[in-house]
């Protein structure tokens, strides 16, 4: 019997509760399958330990995850904690610290979940988005001077390196060659931002020699709003920076029907450390201990997980098991339904026992 260790670090609002749901469905899915099991350690990394202990996290902790095969990550922020500080002193640490370069975010429309988009529904709308997760716009380049000051000065460095560039197309490319399109859209800026945007497109040309039997295209990030709204069926597998492709998949979320149906896995392709697995969503405060946060992210997300782990019948299983329960319309309130948390996660994992 293989043993996955798993590191889940549940952190803020509803994060917890989801994290909860989504460890119940994958040891559903370990008893079904009989062939893996899970040992899971939670880690009480979050605002809370900040606000007591002036750190998210220990200062090892990104070491104390090294010994595990995946992280199951909730969500992290807090009203009374400036986002900045939440963001940069646990997700981004582990991110970054363990080079999980390619943020991958599937989206598509369940069926039972309504999309906002008139006459849009499964099938429609199936898009994998391919996140650059190390340098950026969001490497953590610039500072302030002068600052409180008339002339304060804030830069924000978008730093865009040749081998960063090179390893997340060729990981785009790849993705979109094993998906049954095999179309990939690599999304910049390069017309107003001449440098390293351009030095993108460059690089995209120059994989995708490697890959001809991908049929690839460029857009422009502000005209690619237009085309996901407009033409969602023409898009497969979509490629950008960090910044870009934050919002492009916050747009894909809310396309697909909800955030709280949008799944994200932050992998380090080389796996030389663990990779960490999350809902795309934060934690919600509006709907904290409310018992209704919508779990299918995290289900979603831990399916990926398994993916990873090399489980992919069980990632299958899983995903099956998520699409009836939608299709019979057990549904949180953020997708039209009247179900709790709970409610969702029992239905789930019925599915996952009933299943042959
Ligand atoms: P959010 O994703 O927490 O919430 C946005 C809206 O979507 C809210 O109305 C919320 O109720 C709804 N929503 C989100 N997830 C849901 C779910 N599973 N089920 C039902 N409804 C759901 O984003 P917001 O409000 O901008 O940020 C709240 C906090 O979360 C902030 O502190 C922010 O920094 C943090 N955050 C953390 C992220 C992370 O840990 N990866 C990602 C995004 C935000
Ligand atoms: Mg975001």
């Amino acid at each position: 019997m293989k043993t996955y260790k798993i590191a889940s670090i549940p952190a803020d609002g509803i994060g917890p509760e989801v994290i909860a749901a989504g460890l119940q469905a994958l040891e559903a899915l370990a008893r079904r399958d009989g062939g893996f099991q899970f040992d899971v350690t939670e880690f009480d990394w979050s605002s809370d330990r900040y606000k007591k202990t002036g750190a998210l996290m220990p200062e090892d902790g990104p070491e104390q995850l090294k010994a595990y095969d995946a992280i199951f990550f909730g969500a992290v922020g807090a009203p009374d904690v400036p986002d900045h500080v939440t963001l940069w002193g646990l997700r981004l640490p582990i991110c970054q610290g363990f080079d999980q370069y390619a943020n991958v975010r599937p989206t598509k429309i369940l069926p039972g979940i309504q999309s906002p988009l008139a006459g849009v529904g499964p099938g429609d709308l199936d898009w994998v988005i391919v996140r650059e997760n190390s340098e950026g716009e969001y490497s953590g380049h610039g500072g302030r001077a002068h600052k409180g000051l008339p002339e304060e000065v804030g830069t924000e460095v978008a730093i865009f390196t040749r081998v960063g560039v090179t390893r997340i197309m060729r990981y785009a490319f790849r993705l979109a060659q094993s998906r049954p399109r095999k179309l990939l859209t690599v999304v910049t800026k390069s017309n107003a931002q001449r440098h390293g945007m351009v030095m993108w497109d460059e690089i995209a040309a120059e994989v995708s020699k490697e890959f001809p039997d991908v049929t690839w295209d460029k857009m422009l990030v502000d005209a690619m709003t237009v085309r996901m709204v407009k033409n969602p069926q023409g898009l497969d597998t979509i490629v950008a920076t960090n910044l870009h492709a934050d919002i492009l998949s916050d747009l894909a979320g809310a396309l697909a029907g909800s955030l709280g149906v949008a799944p994200t896995g932050n992998i380090d392709p080389e796996r030389r450390f663990p990779s960490m697995f999350e809902p795309i969503h934060g934690s919600a405060f509006d709907i904290t201990g409310k018992g209704i946060a919508n779990p299918v992210a995290t289900f979603w997300t831990a399916a990926q997980m398994l993916d990873h782990l090399g489980e992919p019948a069980a990632a299958e299983r899983l995903m099956r098991a998520v699409e009836k329960v939608c299709a019979d319309g057990v549904l949180t309130p953020d997708v039209g339904g009247s179900a709790t948390t709970q409610q969702v996660t029992d239905a789930v994992i019925d599915a996952i026992r009933g299943e042959n």
